[in-house]
């Protein structure tokens, strides 16, 4: 049986994603700095701020998949918050790539979590796509050097795949959690011009695709995963109303709001690029949620 081992895996995705490598017939083990995470896995410990990993989750891995970094829209964007959401990502995949080189084993994929932020918050009808540039805002920055850490494992001849991920849905947390109970208020609206992007990406083909970057050596590089129905904040939050049976109303929240609460991390939400799903559909991944809708059924089931 392989092994993966998953950084952050106490997380959103790595929750899930741990089940269903599980599931696949994986050995299922996850790297945390919390000893006890009672996650029906077993657990070992790391400490990035002491360059500590212990040697056996190294020496136990076939594949690593990297998702560990602080939340990016938990807290304002204070000079210490960036680099906090920088050195959790950055800082921790130098040390496993250091770690990795200094032990036997044979790594057959090194996978990294990165975001759709890469491209940028730039609302236009510009779809972005992997060839695309960096953005040189705050998290395009980060994505930026996030993937140049991963790829010195690509350098050393491990396959590498970068999972540029855009908003994950599943009711049980992240970006839709905080959205539904205001429409489930029933006043529900977009933000600012409502015209930006949402890229989105349903849990269970985000996890299909982490799952296929492992089993498919042919896959290496960089790939979207976002839904391939592009959608705006406001026909988004519209989907979203309809599905929970609830009105949408206009106006929008306007983007001074929105700015006076959320600060520099406002941008996010005001801004959002339109990304392409086609690199990893020619890849051969099938998704099983490719439009909104029926994504919001599936997490949202009348009862
Ligand atoms: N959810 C999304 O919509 C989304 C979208 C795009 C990209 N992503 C990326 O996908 C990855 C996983 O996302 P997620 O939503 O599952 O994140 P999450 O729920 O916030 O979990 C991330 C995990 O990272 C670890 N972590 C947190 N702060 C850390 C720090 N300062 N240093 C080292 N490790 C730390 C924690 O694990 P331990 O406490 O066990 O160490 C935590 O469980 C992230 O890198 C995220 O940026 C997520």
């Amino acid at each position: 049986m392989e092994t993966v081992i998953l950084t952050g895996g106490t997380g959103l995705i790595g929750r899930y994603l741990s089940k269903k490598l599980k599931e696949k017939g994986y050995n299922v083990a996850l790297l945390s700095r919390k000893s006890n995470t009672d996650r029906g896995f077993p657990v070992y410990s790391w400490d990035p701020d002491k360059n500590m990993i212990d040697p056996e989750a190294i020496s136990k891995a076939d594949y690593i998949i990297h998702l560990a970094g602080a939340g990016i829209a938990d807290k304002r964007w204070t000079r210490k918050r960036r680099e906090l959401i920088s050195d959790s990502r950055i800082k921790t995949c130098e040390l496993l790539f250091n770690k990795v080189q200094e032990s036997d084993t044979k790594l057959k994929a090194f996978i990294s979590a990165s975001g759709i932020g890469y491209y940028g918050a730039v609302t236009s009808d510009k779809v972005f796509t992997e060839k695309d540039h960096p953005s040189g805002d705050v998290i395009g920055e980060i994505c930026r050097q996030w993937e140049q850490s991963a790829d010195r494992f690509e350098k050393h001849g491990i396959r590498t795949v970068k999972i540029r991920t855009g908003i994950v849905l599943t009711e049980k947390g992240g970006a839709l959690a905080r959205m539904t109970p205001v429409i489930k208020m029933g006043i529900g609206s977009a933000l600012g011009s409502g015209r930006q992007y949402i890229p989105w990406i349903h849990i269970e083909d985000l996890c299909n695709i982490y799952i296929k970057a492992i089993g498919d050596s042919s896959l290496t590089g960089a790939y979207n995963a976002v839904a391939p129905e592009h959608k705006t904040n406001k026909e988004f939050i519209r989907t979203l109303a309809k599905v929970l049976e609830k009105p949408f109303f206009f106006p929008a929240v306007p983007s001074f709001a929105i700015k006076i609460l959320f600060g520099k991390m406002s941008g996010i939400l005001l801004s959002g690029s339109r990304i392409s799903a086609g690199k990893i559909i020619s890849a051969g991944y099938n998704f099983e949620f490719p439009d909104l809708k029926n994504a919001l059924k599936n997490l949202f089931p009348k009862r």
